[in-house]
C-alpha cells in the first residue's frame, strides 16, 4: 500500500493547528501509520533538503525546520502522495487554493505550515530518513474495511 510522509513544521505546531492539520488526512480516510513529536538536527533538516542545497533559501529553511519542535508523520492509503499534496496546497500559501491547508492557514512561502513528499521516490526516501521499520505500524482500520 502507497506511503507518503508529511511533517508539520514548526509555525504549524506554535499556532496551534496540529489537530487541524491531522484531522485533515484522517478525516479524508487515510491510515496513519507513524507519528513523532520532535526536534529536528540541523543534520536531519540538511539531508531531508538536500534537493535544495544550491537554493539561496536553503540555509532560511534549515534554520526555520529545526527552529522549535515537527510533528513527523506517515500516511497509508491508496494515491495518497498525490492526493496529500492536492490537501496540502501550493507551496506559495498566499496562491495555495482556498480549502488548502495551506491556502486556509497562510500568508508566508517560509512559513507554509507543513511539507508533503512530491512523488513515490520520494516518498520512500523521506520516510527512510525520518523513521525506523519499528516505529511504523503496519495495521487494518477493519471497522471500516470500505476504506481500504
Ligand atoms: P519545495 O520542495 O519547492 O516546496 P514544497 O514544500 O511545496 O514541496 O520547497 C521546499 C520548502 O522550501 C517550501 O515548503 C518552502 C521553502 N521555500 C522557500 O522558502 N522559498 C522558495 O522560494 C521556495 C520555492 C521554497
Amino acid at each position: 500500500m502507497e506511503r507518503t510522509f508529511l511533517a508539520i513544521k514548526p509555525d504549524g505546531v506554535q499556532r496551534g493547528l496540529v489537530s487541524e492539520i491531522i484531522g485533515r488526512f484522517e478525516t479524508k480516510g487515510f491510515t496513519l501509520v507513524g507519528l513523532k513529536f520532535m526536534n529536528v538536527s540541523r543534520e536531519l533538516a540538511e539531508q531531508h533538503y538536500d534537493v535544495h542545497r544550491e537554493r539561496p533559501f536553503f540555509g532560511s529553511l534549515v534554520e526555520f525546520i529545526t527552529s522549535g519542535p515537527v510533528v513527523a508523520m506517515v500516511w497509508e492509503g491508496e494515491g495518497v502522495v498525490s492526493s496529500a499534496r492536492k490537501i496540502i496546497g501550493a507551496t506559495n500559501p498566499l496562491t495555495a487554493e482556498p480549502g488548502t491547508i495551506r491556502g486556509d492557514f497562510g500568508v508566508n512561502i517560509g512559513r507554509n505550515l507543513i511539507h508533503g513528499s512530491d512523488a513515490l521516490e520520494t516518498a520512500q526516501r523521506e520516510i527512510a530518513l525520518w523513521f525506523k521499520d519499528e516505529e511504523l505500524v503496519s495495521w487494518q482500520p477493519h471497522l471500516t474495511p470500505w476504506l481500504k
